[in-house]
């Protein structure tokens, strides 16, 4: 019988060149019209998700109606006849006009104390997050938690921002060097609305005096992230440590009894045996976490579990978005599917946002472009001028998310700014798939630009 099949198969085929050609465009119309439905059916369910939302809460709908911006370029500064005889003036770029301490586009893009946000005024703008503008914190002094992350304390039922406590002087090592400020530490503040923030102090402080400590205020602390570990009751920091030259390429350790601190220093290392710079950490919901950080001179990302105690890195690791150079990852997931927005490198220079997904943690990552909506093409092609640091989850509000950046403000770093703004999940996807024939199997994920805006009144009751 089996002897028989294969010739039997053959005959059909080769029988006629029609049927087979019968054969093959039948199955790419299969093919086809599964995409349409999967396309068709994505949409429905996307749709109608942000649909059941805004039945339930119908000021959600406010979280997708954009701002636009128009940024008049000033006119080109008077120069001496002699220097525009030497050298022509080239137009500068917007840019350049940003990162120009002297530009006279500097108060649109850091916005000067008279319209700092005050949590101790009830006025108008109680609970509107106003990106880029001065933010105080409940005792009227500006937060300094650059680079930061969230965690949600089930204990105390409250939010704690950690970031980098940058109150400092800005200044260069030497000539090449990026601008920096020393390591002050790292600033915690507390939160029940996540509007309203409390210095709890410097819960990891910079070592003044030995210079071979990570610590030592010469070097370099960025991103740390906290994550509470349910099997040691321990908050476990993570940080990206380094030199002023950004050669250590490490990362760091701490760890504490309490959200607020203090936290004891470890150690640091290269984990896997890799450079290691902008990192992050992601807590998923089986209780494993994960480190994710830029590698191979930025050119990649790698990912790994960390152990059971939060302590270290384990033997397992994936390479991904290789070639890609992107750094300042922020994870989330959304209905078991992983999420992530990254930047480009260009030091502390704004540049496009790229959001991407995967069906497992480890891999393989999908990139699906630039999630960013509304302002302007300059304000979408710089992250709204701004570099991502975290995506916040907000319970009771599935697929709806803060997107934590920092409008870095490399003359004055201490003076860098926060753009927070709503982030959604939803809708079909712009860009085909390297992977499953183009199938999308996520959703668009979008930021969407405010000069001002609020979460949903209520929203914490929504839980
Ligand atoms: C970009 C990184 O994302 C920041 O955290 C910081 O390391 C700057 N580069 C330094 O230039």
């Amino acid at each position: 019988m089996s002897g028989n099949s294969a010739p039997l198969l053959l005959r059909l085929f080769s029988g006629s060149r029609c049927s087979m050609s019968a054969v093959v465009w039948s199955l790419v119309g299969c093919v086809l019209m599964l995409h349409l439905y999967s396309l068709v059916r994505h949409k429905d369910v996307v749709t109608g998700e942000i649909q059941s939302h805004t039945v339930q809460n119908p000021q959600l709908r406010e979280l997708q109606k954009v701002d636009e911006e128009k940024i008049q370029m000033p006119p080109p500064r008077k120069r001496s006849p002699r220097a525009a005889k030497r050298k022509p003036k080239r137009p500068t770029t917007i840019i350049e006009e940003f990162l120009d301490e002297n530009s006279q586009l500097r108060g649109t893009f850091f916005p000067g104390q008279k319209t700092a946000i005050d949590p101790r005024k009830d006025g108008n703008d109680s609970f509107y997050y106003s990106p880029a503008k001065i933010w105080l914190d409940t005792d009227g002094n500006p937060i300094q938690a650059h680079g930061g992350g969230i965690l949600y304390d089930e204990k105390t039922m409250t939010y704690y921002w950690y970031g980098e406590y940058k109150d400092g002087p800005t200044y260069h090592a030497h000539k090449k060097a990026a601008a920096r400020v020393d390591i002050i530490g790292v600033g915690c503040y507390s939160s029940k609305d996540l509007w309203k923030w409390k210095n709890e102090g410097i819960v990891l402080a910079a070592e003044e005096t030995d210079e071979t400590h990570d610590l030592h205020k010469s070097n370099v602390l960025e991103r740390p992230k906290v994550v509470y570990n349910e099997n040691t009751g321990k908050y476990v920091m993570w940080m990206h440590i380094d030199d002023a030259n950004y050669t250590k390429a490490s990362v760091g350790v701490a760890v504490s009894d309490y959200p607020t601190g203090p936290f004891d220093y470890l150690y640091s290392k290269q984990p896997h045996g890799f450079e290691s710079r902008d990192m992050t950490i992601f807590k998923d919901d089986d209780g494993v976490a994960y480190l994710i950080y830029s590698s191979e001179d930025n050119s990649e990302l790698h990912i790994g579990p960390l152990t059971k105690d939060y302590l270290n890195v384990t033997p397992i690791v994936q390479r991904i978005l290789v070639a890609q150079h992107r750094e300042a990852p922020a994870l989330f997931k959304h209905q078991g599917t992983y999420y992530m927005i990254t930047s480009g490198c260009t030091g502390w220079a704004p540049n496009e946002a790229h959001a991407h997904a995967a069906e497992s943690i480890m891999g393989p990552w999908e990139t699906m472009g630039n999630p960013c909506i509304g302002g302007s093409k300059i304000f979408r092609l710089t992250t709204f001028f701004s570099q991502s640091t975290f995506v916040v989850p907000l319970p009771g509000l599935p697929g709806i998310f803060i997107f934590m950046a920092d409008r870095w403000n490399p003359a004055d770093l201490k003076d860098s700014r926060y753009v927070w703004l709503p982030l959604i999940v939803g809708g079909p996807v712009d860009r085909p798939f390297d992977y499953n024939f183009g199938f999308p199997l996520w959703s668009r994920v979008s930021i969407f630009w405010h000069r001002k805006w609020r979460l949903p009144q209520g929203w914490r009751v929504m839980k």
